[in-house]
C-alpha cells in the first residue's frame, strides 16, 4: 500500500523489525506505529510544542468553515478532484488541517514532519490502510527519488533553512508525470507590522514552550479586544498594527466566532513570533526555482500565506 523506506546513505531499503527499522548501522525507532527518523531536538521543536497545544484549532471539522479546504484547493488546482488513490506526501504537516482534506479527497496519504508534531496528526487522523506518518526531516526524506504522484507542502518552507534546497529536494520525489504543490511567505507590505514582530521573534524564539506560550497569551490577551473594536475601522486598524504584535482574523475570516477569534489568534501569533527561519520569497523567484529544475506546467500566483505554486514533473 505505501512504498518501502529507503536509506539514502546506503542506497538501500530498511527492513522491518519488531517496533524498528534497519539498514546497516541505522536504526530507526517505531514508537506508537510512527516511524522516527530524526529527534525531536530540532528548530522545528517549537512547532512541535505548539502543534500538540493547539491540535484541532485549524481542522475545518473544528471550525465548521472551510478554511483550510479551500486554500489547498486553490494550491491544487485541477488536481483537486484527481487525487482518489494517488500516493501523496504531505511534508511538514503539523497536526493535520490539509491532512484532513487530503484524506477526505481519497488519497493514499503520507504525512511527514521534522516535530513531534507528527502525535497531534496521528491523535486527529488515526493511522490507515491509507494514512501513513513519519518524523522525518524534508532535507532527508527516508523515500526513493521519484516515489510520489504528488507532494505538497504548504505553511513549511520558509521555515527550513535553504528554500531552494527545500524546494529541490521535494521536485526530486515527485514521479515523473506527477505534480509539486508548494507556497512561500512573501515579502509584506506591512512592514510595519514586521518590525514590530521582529522584536519579539528575537526575544522569544530561543525560549522554552512555557514561556514563549505565557508571552503569546499575554500579549493576545493585550492587544486582541482592541483589534476586535477597531475591525472596522481601516484608519485605527492601520494605526494599531504598527504596534501591535499579534495575529488576527477579523477581515481574513470575519465568519470565525470570538472564542475561534482568539485560539487562531494565539496560535498564529505564537506560530509566527517563535519560527527559527522565516525566508521571503516573490512569485519570480519561486518560479524561476521551478523552472531550473527543469519543471513544465508551472502556476504560480500570490495568495493565501505569501505566494502559492504548482508544477509538473516531465514525463
Ligand atoms: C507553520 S507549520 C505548518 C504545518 C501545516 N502544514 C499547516 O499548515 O498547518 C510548519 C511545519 O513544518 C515543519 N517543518 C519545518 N521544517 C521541516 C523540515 N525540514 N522537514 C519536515 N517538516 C518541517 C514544522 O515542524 C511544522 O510542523
Amino acid at each position: 500500500m505505501f512504498p518501502s523506506f529507503y536509506s539514502r546513505k546506503y542506497k538501500k531499503k530498511f527492513e522491518v523489525k519488531t517496533n524498528a527499522l534497519v539498514c546497516e548501522d541505522i536504526t530507526v525507532p517505531v514508537v506508537d506505529g510512527i516511524s522516527r527518523f530524526v529527534h525531536t531536538g530540532s528548530y522545528a521543536s517549537l512547532f512541535g510544542e505548539q502543534w500538540k497545544k493547539y491540535k484541532k484549532t485549524q481542522l475545518d471539522s473544528y471550525t465548521g468553515i472551510p478554511i483550510s479546504a479551500t486554500r489547498l484547493f486553490r494550491c491544487l488546482g485541477p488536481l483537486k478532484d484527481n487525487l482518489r488513490d494517488k500516493l501523496v506526501l504531505e511534508a511538514g504537516c503539523g497536526a493535520g488541517r490539509f491532512t484532513e482534506v487530503l484524506l477526505q479527497q481519497g488519497a493514499r496519504l503520507v504525512s511527514a514532519d521534522l516535530s513531534s508534531a507528527v502525535e497531534a496528526n496521528k491523535e486527529n487522523f488515526a493511522l490507515s490502510d491509507t494514512h501513513q506518518i513519519i518524523q522525518a526531516d524534508i532535507n532527508d526524506m527516508p523515500f526513493e527519488n521519484g516515489t510520489f504522484d504528488v507532494v505538497i507542502c504548504i505553511g513549511v518552507i520558509q521555515h527550513t533553512p535553504s528554500p531552494e534546497e527545500t524546494i529541490a529536494n521535494l521536485y526530486n520525489l515527485v514521479k515523473p508525470g506527477g505534480y509539486l504543490v508548494i507556497d512561500h511567505y512573501t515579502q509584506d507590505p506591512g512592514q510595519f507590522f514586521m518590525r514590530t514582530t521582529s522584536w519579539h521573534r528575537r526575544r522569544l524564539r530561543k525560549k522554552p514552550f512555557h514561556e514563549t506560550l505565557a508571552a503569546t497569551t499575554k500579549l493576545v490577551k493585550r492587544y486582541l479586544p482592541w483589534h476586535r473594536r477597531f475591525a472596522n475601522n481601516r484608519v485605527m486598524r492601520i494605526l494599531l498594527n504598527r504596534i501591535s504584535p499579534i495575529d488576527t482574523y477579523y477581515q481574513a475570516y470575519p465568519q470565525l466566532n470570538d472564542q475561534l477569534q482568539y485560539e487562531w489568534s494565539l496560535l498564529d501569533t505564537h506560530d509566527s513570533l517563535t519560527d527559527w527561519y522565516k525566508h521571503l520569497r516573490n512569485k519570480k523567484q519561486i518560479a524561476s526555482v521551478l523552472s531550473n529544475l527543469g519543471a513544465t506546467e508551472i502556476w504560480c500566483e500570490y495568495g493565501g500565506n505569501g505566494v502559492e505554486a504548482r508544477c509538473q514533473k516531465p514525463l
